[in-house]
């Protein structure tokens, strides 16, 4: 069986921790039997600057023949904030309908976390961050003082929305975003948490919202969220309004063990996730579209200043590509590079700087693909 996997570097440090998730993947393939055929798409800054595309619907239509698509980072200095992250990472997300954002906080052994007296046992949680829908959709503007019109067109495989805002102000220049969720697209990316909570020992789901502020939008959620968990009685079910629940991953990340949040929200609690695992060059994530094309990054960011001096932690990306693998269902070969990434970190001489070593971004590379050729 040889597999296709679409592969796009990207910017920054991208390409760097790309080579080493690759070369780890292709040691699980040839232990377990199969193989990979990576195929480079070189999107991002450079291509941007080149030819003014962000990301072509030819090149949209290629990648969705594909189950998996394997990337690294997005977002580089000379491009104005934003600009490549929503015209080629959210525009992915959302032409492939990836609506799960699934992102493990898992600390493993031999890593330090700055939480006093919690280990392994006590950090063993995944947050399933819906990836399609809040505030992430795009839509709002600035109006200065008088009157105007503001048309905005939000365009799902679930639906096709449209809204028409009338202003009139006499204040100064506003701005505004509009936030949006829907029945459907909450419904199931809380099924989807609700299924693996249920497949987890503790069988707990925690809900986050901001529904004492926010009340229609988060209201909305949170109704769903309850009407919801009325169809799974075996999980045990909570509510957390966002700012209480980073103080509580803080303070007691083992009372978690799946949490499901809107977009945003999801946004800013994985960074702190990603901290208690022992940072940000640790923590995997997938953006999944189980009847479709799903896609697998690092949550970390393109990290400009690094690129090039092949420092930066490829661990992330690499236990992305592990989540990658179990995707295309070679449950094996994942559990093999989990175990290996596992068994690196316990040995702890081969880490990078962000860990307080001194080895290369391709000497872990190098050492996690020898474990599972040696294991
Ligand atoms: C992430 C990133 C992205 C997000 C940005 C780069 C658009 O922060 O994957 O967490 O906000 O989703
Ligand atoms: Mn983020």
């Amino acid at each position: 069986m040889i597999y296709k996997v679409p592969v796009i570097p990207g910017d920054g440090i991208g390409p760097e921790i790309i080579a080493e998730g690759k070369k780890v993947l292709e040691a699980a393939a040839d232990k377990h039997g199969f193989g990979l055929e990576w195929m480079e798409h070189s999107l991002g800054a450079e291509h941007f600057l080149e030819t003014g595309e962000l990301v072509g619907e030819e090149t949209l239509k290629e990648l969705g023949r594909y189950r998996a698509i394997y990337l690294g980072s997005i977002g580089d200095p000379r491009v104005k904030p934003g600009v490549l992250e929503k015209g080629i990472l959210l525009a992915m997300r959302f032409y492939f309908d990836q609506y799960i954002n699934l992102r493990p906080v898992k600390l493993l052994e031999g890593v330090w976390t700055p939480l006093k007296d919690k280990g392994p046992q006590d950090i063993d949680f995944i947050v399933v961050r819906e990836n399609t829908e809040d505030f992430y959709i795009g839509q709002g503007g600035r109006a200065k003082a008088g009157r105007s019109r503001a048309e905005f067109e939000v365009m799902r495989s679930l639906y096709h929305v449209k809204f028409g805002l009338d202003i009139e102000s006499d204040g100064d220049e506003i701005a505004f975003q509009i936030g949006m969720v829907s029945k459907k697209g909450c419904r199931r990316v809380m099924e989807y948490a609700f299924e693996l909570a249920a497949s987890r020992p503790d069988r707990h789901l925690s809900s986050v919202d901001k529904a004492n502020v926010l009340s229609d939008i988060y209201g909305f959620w949170r109704e769903i969220f309850e009407e919801t968990a009325a169809t799974y009685p075996g999980v045990a079910t909570d509510f957390n309004f966002v700012d209480a629940i980073t103080m509580w991953f803080v303070k007691n990340p083992e009372w978690f063990d799946v949490v499901v949040a809107p977009n945003m929200f999801g946004d800013i609690i994985t960074d702190l996730g990603a901290m208690i695992q022992g940072g940000l060059g640790l923590a995997p994530g997938a953006n999944l579209n189980p009847e479709g094309t799903s896609m697998f990054e690092p949550i970390h960011g393109s990290a400009p200043k690094y690129k090039g001096q092949n420092k930066i932690n490829p661990i992330a990306t690499i236990w992305s590509g592990a989540l990658l693998l179990e995707h295309l269902g070679e449950p094996n070969a994942a559990r093999d590079v989990v175990a290996a990434i596992e068994a690196n970190l316990r040995q702890g001489s081969i880490r990078t700087y962000d860990l307080g070593g001194t080895s290369t971004t391709s000497e872990v590379g190098d050492e996690v693909a020898r474990l599972i050729k040696e294991s």
